[in-house]
């Protein structure tokens, strides 16, 4: 089933964290225990906002020990589609909503003799359950945690409470900048690399680890991309038999869920890979978003990912 299996829950709480950043936990409405999960795992909230569905996914940010709920933490987006918006707005204790069952795109490597995990603003939920697993058992790790102010360093109070000895906070307000460079260097043999918050961070951290030799194999990162607005665009759908309209504020994935088209998905970010499509005939250009399709298959013009990516021209045929 598109998406996977879905569970049913009750909002349980709803805690402002800084201007910017709102908690939410998630309880099943059966009172069983959550589905297990491990550090880095998401789930896709399901929204009627309404009368629009959104489907956004957000990092489980809670200890994966505790089955007695999810947490995840929400940046408000005043320029985004609406999704935390919503969420911010709109979702209060006592709710009942939908969220998928936890897909993890961004593991651990078991591999590791150590974790150096960099994040930057929001981009730090997804270590806070790795911490939290690692912790449990005696895993080496090393945090860098870069935020715009004080008052803005999400969990930064207890992260530092907690762990003082790995847990190293700059602020972009204060002109510190984490020393990438001296980091990378004084890791022991073995180490793996982690990185989540802005994309400018995002290639900065792996290009720079990259130049320094090393390895690909032990660089990981996780970046969900927003899909964004554009012109309306028009498409057959071959095997639905349907012709769609992608809306400005619309991706093509939901254009065609809102045609009643059943399209897999995991990420809805561009990451995963789930969505691919094979496009049948383009007159016009894919508007490629995500970082999934290589240059090959985005020079080709075969493939369209239809969670971020757009269309201009005349005529676009999908295999779906
Ligand atoms: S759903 Fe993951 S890349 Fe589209």
């Amino acid at each position: 089933m598109s998406g996977g299996a879905k569970l049913k829950v009750r909002v349980a709480a709803v805690t402002p964290v800084n201007e910017l950043i709102t908690r939410f936990r998630f309880e099943r409405l059966d009172g069983a225990p959550m589905p297990a999960f491990s550090g880095g795992a998401h789930t896709v909230v399901d929204m009627n906002d309404h009368g629009t569905r959104r489907l956004n996914p957000y990092s489980l940010m809670s200890d994966p020990a505790d089955r007695s709920g999810y947490e995840i933490s929400v940046r408000r987006d005043d320029a985004g589609r609406g999704g935390s918006l919503y969420l911010h707005r709109h979702v209060k204790p006592g709710m009942e909503m939908e969220i998928s069952y936890p897909i993890n795109l961004f593991p651990l490597d078991s591999r590791a003799r150590k974790h150096l995990m960099i994040s930057g603003g929001i981009g730090i939920t997804p270590f806070l359950a790795q911490i939290a697993q690692l912790s449990a058992h005696g895993g080496r790790f090393e945090l860098h945690y870069s935020a715009r102010s004080r008052a803005l360093g999400a969990y930064m109070d207890r992260l530092t409470a907690a762990h003082p000895a790995q847990v190293h906070c700059t602020f972009d307000d204060e002109k510190q900048v984490i020393d990438l460079k001296r980091v990378l260097s004084m890791q022991p043999l073995g180490t793996h690399l982690y990185v989540c918050g802005p994309k400018g961070m995002i290639t900065w951290v792996l290009t720079t680890a990259a130049a320094m030799g090393w390895p690909a194999h032990a660089l990981h990162h996780e970046e969900f991309l927003a899909p964004g607005t554009g012109l309306p665009f028009t498409v057959d759908l071959a095997a639905s038999g349907k012709t769609i309209t992608v809306g400005t504020a619309q991706s093509l994935l939901e254009a065609m869920e809102a045609a009643g088209v059943d399209a897999p998905y995991l990420c809805r970010g561009g990451a995963c890979g789930q969505c691919e499509t094979n496009v049948l005939a383009c007159d016009g250009t894919i508007l490629h978003r995500d970082h999934w399709l290589t240059a090959e298959d985005r020079a080709a013009g075969h493939k369209i990912m239809p969670c971020v990516s757009r269309f201009e021209g005349k005529t676009l045929v999908i295999d779906r």
